[in-house]
């Protein structure tokens, strides 16, 4: 939309590289046809979409072999995928306090249903958690740790890296929720000890929203979340155990993941360091400006800390939906408020009563939108305090 000040880059990343709307209206236009089920030109030029978006993401995320990487809707759809393939009854399951209710209530619904233990590890109000307390809540039939790598309410980054190390060391396996950090920090499978890594297509990536993935690890077997078609081993009355058939079953969305290679080709050529820093460095712009109107509250990770392009904030004790409509309607500022489907992460930083107005940051946001955000929410102020 023309003139929009676009701060929900959380939610869904916008504008998208113009190379994603072209990829995918010449797939639209020439060969949307059926990836992997039949050999005609215009079906082989769709699978090849598919296996030159796997090839890419592969070499983003430092997985060898593509095919260990599944498409998926959304990062919610690949998290349940993990989650409830993974987990049996009588498994022991860690997850932090600031889980995404897309990792927290697939977890819920198996401790109710499933004889699966749950243990949440405690996170301070700026986010972070404490290795020590990690190590202790192991048991011995502790199957999964979740983590989100960075929270979409605070920002702060997880130390995957050693968390991973920890599930090693105990055996257990390490679920990566990347929904807010895939195209956004560095990430590498093999040397995090990633065993399982749920992203979206949408957000830092770049592509368009019904896509996104999950990368599993050759060691692991999950049992398919969904079972069906997959033009392989069509007499075969199982699932196929091949990859990514197994994990793939139906209809792959051809045009959404032939716009998706194109922005992890953007992410690629601009690299994930030089993003985060610029959306760092945007961050603190926010934050230094949001900080210095007396009276407005920022949560998560102090001024100069890591963290992605998230900040959120409340002015006083004003209702953040209210600020957030007035933000849209009065200065052509989207950002989200309320709870962010993350209500642990609320009341980990104390705002479970009253919800925040959550600003998120992209790779095309500029420094004179951060301004106008500024000055918005200093005006904002001004009427409120009256
Ligand atoms: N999980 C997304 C958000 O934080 C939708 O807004």
């Amino acid at each position: 939309m023309e003139n929009v000040m676009y701060f929900d880059q959380a939610a869904s990343s916008w504008p998208k590289p113009p190379a994603v709307m072209t990829a995918m209206m010449a797939c639209m236009e020439e060969y949307a046809a059926n990836p992997g089920r039949g050999s005609h030109q215009m079906a082989v030029k769709a699978s090849r979409a598919l296996f030159e978006t796997r090839k890419n993401l592969a070499r983003l995320f430092g997985v060898k072999n593509p095919n260990d990487i599944s498409f998926a809707l959304n990062t919610t759809h690949a998290l349940n995928q993990a989650i409830k393939g993974f987990v049996k009854p009588g498994d022991h399951v860690i997850c932090t306090n600031i889980e995404h209710n897309s990792v927290r209530r697939p977890l819920e619904h198996l401790k109710a249903t499933s004889q699966v233990e749950l243990t949440y590890i405690h996170n301070d109000e700026y986010g972070d958690i404490s290795l020590d307390e990690l190590k202790r809540a192991f048991k011995s039939n502790t199957a999964l740790v979740v983590v989100n790598h960075s929270s979409n309410l605070l920002g702060t980054i997880m130390p995957v890296g050693e968390i991973g190390e920890l599930c090693r060391t105990h055996g257990a396996k390490l679920l990566v929720d990347a929904a807010q950090s895939a195209g956004i920090l560095p990430i590498h499978v093999g040397s995090m000890n990633i065993d399982m890594l749920a992203f979206p297509g949408h957000k830092g990536l770049l592509g368009p929203q019904g896509t996104g993935g999950l990368y599993i690890h050759p060691d692991i077997d999950l049992d398919p979340l969904l079972h069906g078609g997959t033009g392989s081993q069509s007499e075969a009355i199982q699932q196929p155990t091949v990859r990514p058939d197994r994990y793939e079953a139906g209809t792959q969305n051809t045009v959404g993941i032939a716009g998706l290679n194109e922005g992890v080709k953007f992410v690629l050529a601009e690299t994930v360091e030089k993003i985060h820093e610029k959306e760092w460095r945007q961050t603190q712009l926010l934050m230094e400006g949001l900080l210095g109107i007396q009276g407005v509250t920022v949560l998560g990770p102090q001024l100069g800390q890591n963290k992605t392009g998230i900040v959120s904030f409340n002015i006083d004790d004003a209702d953040s939906s209210e600020v957030a409509f007035i933000l849209d309607q009065s200065f052509q500022i989207a950002v989200r408020s309320g709870y962010h489907c993350s209500p642990l992460a609320h009341e980990a930083a104390g705002t479970l009563a009253r919800g925040a107005v959550r600003a998120s940051i992209g790779y095309f946001t500029t420094d004179h939108e951060v301004d106008v955000l500024i000055q918005a929410v200093k005006e904002i102020h001004s009427q409120y305090a009256k």
